[in-house]
């Protein structure tokens, strides 16, 4: 074993890049492809980071760099990829390996990210595309001199005694780590994502409601369905095709199924004249008898998946381009929206093997930790070539797809996990969806619909078993609400969504990311009710519930629940609905709700610009009036966010950026005020109506 120097370099304002041994490593961020977005990140500004650098030490071993990271008693870490039982990670250990989600919070995940930040308000990323084990602080090495206590006698036992060092064994002879400063925890997760690029944002249409059809369905079978959701006056944007779409699946053809889809251009076409854009499931698996794989062949690994189908090494220049072609050929030109890019994760037996080889000379471990990164970064570049956004569905992700419009999903199904996955994912630039696919009864498919419809990518996913928003008549309307109060709120989400790029906020964030919530309890186990409010560990926690956009919070019930607590930060809270105050954090405070209800709390000064209900997202060039509503007592201020929704225009400068401002009068009166910030006229909104919804104190 040899200690390694490393050397660092500032690489943006309170960023630091640590390399040391050989360089050449397969990284993530080069697989991703992506430049960092420096005007965020100079808006940021300069921070010192609280974690010393000379303190942070690589040694080589055999195969592998091993890091060590500095770790002080009280801190709690989060992140290492998205997570589905807990939210913090200190003293676990973390395999991070591109899998699908197993049960176990073990590292092997659908976006085993190798980021973590740390109360101490600073951020670790370690830019590997191989598998990498993390000990986040459970480790102890015979220098340090661990304490060594009796489990009969010694009141302070524990089963894993907190460790003073985060080691992170990366295999290969050359390492690069960033440090990211805060110095808030929030300030340090939104460095990593401007780093990463910034935040993607939708089109518009992305942000509506979203179907998937059942496995084989055919256009007429699909248009029928599009009419049914109008008939029934239920909001739908977007409709997903599952497998079938294609001549044959698995392996995957890409190309069009003529008997179930005699005309595809005609019928994407009827779609968007009901304002229904279509999206297409696939897979890396090429079907070896397929056009595409003619021309793929040289490109492919020597190992295929378990169905039979070639693997495209996704990392060549010249495959990219052979995809790309097809895809403008058979989906795009024809008006093909986007893709959801299934299979691309594991499990291990459906997977091509760790030692199979590819033509780029990347072995199956590497291309495994990246090839949901490359997948995306493929599609999206085939909306790009074309000046439109797209917004998709995606299985494997990694560090570096940030900026890419791809949302995670899952064959798991705990409405719990749901929600904690959801907090998690903010840690590590991914976006989550909590899919409804099914249900046993009416009220945990409310409850499911409703926690999809606060999320980044609304859905129910019928690919098994055919579930409508309607399935359960006891709650159709209360279902149909939800999926409208959706389309309502999608000025103030795509506001969010702006912002995430922008300046890298996570559209739908984990509580602790919220400004003076306590994070230090846990760690200790020394719990001191007078400067910690969250006396309970499992209260420290808050993985049921969420912060959507600036200043909503989301407090889901899950089935069997009329009433729940929700953890309050510090301020006064008002009820979405109503506006009337619900409590005063920091603290607890428990809501109750009917059936037609998730309970939805508007921070103090809290502004929702909200359209009128509607079944779709505005179209090209259609205006709508919005209502501005003000929530509790203090000043308040927002920025509202337009652009046409589809192109990429908006990174030219074609955007517009209106500041919205509560302000209370000597007297006690709230007037309502738009400014423009930045850029020209809205594109989209109309009249400006403000509502103040909580009656003076
Ligand atoms: C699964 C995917 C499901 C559905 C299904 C179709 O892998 O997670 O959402 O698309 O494939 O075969």
């Amino acid at each position: 074993m040899a200690a390694m120097a490393l050397t660092w370099q500032k690489v943006a304002p309170g960023v630091w890049r640590g390399r040391a041994g050989q360089d050449g490593q397969p990284q993530l961020l080069a697989a991703a492809g992506v430049a960092p977005r420096s005007e965020g990140l100079a808006q940021l500004g300069e921070a010192e980071c609280p974690l010393e650098r000379e303190r942070i030490l690589a040694e080589a071993q055999a195969e592998r760099c091993l890091l060590s990271v500095p770790l002080e008693p009280d801190e709690v870490l989060y992140g290492l990829g998205l997570n589905f039982k807990a939210l913090e990670v200190q003293q676990s250990v973390r395999h991070l390996q591109v899998d699908h989600f197993g049960g176990q919070d073990n590292g092997r995940t659908h976006a085993p990210v190798p980021f973590y930040v740390s109360s101490r308000g600073y951020g670790v990323f370690v830019n590997a595309a191989r598998y990498l084990s993390v000990y986040a602080g459970g480790v102890h090495r015979r220098e340090a001199h661990p304490p060594v206590l009796d489990r009969a006698t010694d009141t302070g036992w524990k089963a894993v005694q907190p460790g003073q060092v985060v080691e992170i064994a990366v295999p290969g002879t050359g390492v690069e780590l960033l440090l990211f400063a805060g110095p808030s925890l929030l300030q340090a997760v939104r460095r990593f994502n401007l780093f990463c690029g910034g935040g993607c944002l939708p089109p518009r249409w992305g942000l509506g409601f979203w179907h998937r059809v059942p496995l084989a369905f055919t256009a007429e079978q699909t248009e029928h369905l599009a009419a049914e959701f109008a008939a029934r006056d239920y909001p739908l944007d977007v409709i997903g095709l599952e497998p079938g779409w294609h001549t044959t699946c698995y392996p995957s053809t890409f190309a069009w199924h003529h008997g179930r889809f005699p005309d595809p251009a005609a019928f994407i076409a009827r779609l968007l004249d009901r304002g229904i854009r279509v999206n297409l499931w696939e897979h890396p698996y090429v079907a070896p008898d397929c056009a595409l794989a003619r021309e793929l062949a040289d490109g492919c690994g020597t190992h295929t998946g378990s169905w039979g189908g070639w693997v495209p090494d996704l990392s060549l220049p010249a495959v990219r381009e052979t995809i790309l072609r097809q895809h403008e050929q058979e989906h795009r030109r024809h008006g093909v929206a986007g893709y959801k890019l299934d299979e691309c994760d594991g499990f291990d037996p459906w997977l091509w093997p760790d030692h199979a080889q590819f033509p780029s000379g990347l072995s199956g471990e590497e291309l495994r930790q990246i090839y949901g990164v490359l997948f995306q970064r493929l599609t999206t570049e085939l909306y790009q070539r074309h000046n439109q956004r797209t917004y998709g569905l995606v299985r494997a992700s990694n560090a570096g797809a940030v900026s890419f419009p791809y949302v995670l999903y899952s064959d798991c199904y705990s409405h719990r996990d749901f929600i904690t996955a959801l907090c998690s994912s903010s840690f590590c630039g991914v976006l989550w969806t909590p899919e409804a696919r099914a249900a046993r009864t009416a009220e945990e498919w409310v409850r499911r619909i409703q926690t999809t419809c606060l999320s980044p990518l609304a859905m129910v996913n019928a690919w098994a078993d055919g579930t409508m928003p309607w399935s359960f008549p006891e709650v159709a309307d209360a279902v149909r609400d939800a999926m409208v109060l959706r389309q309502r709120l999608l000025p103030y989400l795509y506001s969010a969504f702006a912002q995430y790029q922008a300046d890298g906020t996570p559209p739908f964030r984990a509580m602790v990311l919220e400004e003076g919530w306590t994070t230090t309890a846990t760690a200790t186990g020394a719990l001191d009710s007078e400067r910690n409010p969250y006396a309970l560990p499992e209260l420290m926690a808050a993985r049921d519930q969420y912060m959507m956009g600036p200043c909503l919070l989301v407090a889901p019930l899950f089935e069997g629940e009329t009433e729940r607590r929700v953890l309050l930060p510090p301020g006064a809270w008002y009820d979405f609905r109503s506006g009337a105050l619900v409590g005063c954090g920091p603290g607890q405070v428990t809501v109750r709700a009917d059936l037609a209800t998730i309970p939805i709390l508007v921070r103090d000064g809290g502004i929702v610009p909200l359209q009128a209900a509607r079944r779709q997202s505005p179209a090209a060039g259609e205006r709508v009036d919005l209502e501005i509503r003000h929530y509790g007592q203090a000043d308040g201020s927002t920025v509202l966010y337009d652009d046409d929704g589809l192109s990429l225009d908006c990174e030219r400068g074609e955007s517009c950026r209106l500041r919205l401002t509560a302000t209370r009068s000597p007297a006690g009166t709230l007037t309502g005020q738009v400014d423009a910030v930045s850029g020209r006229a809205p594109f989209t909104y109309a009249a400006l109506t403000w509502r103040f919804m909580s009656p003076p104190a």
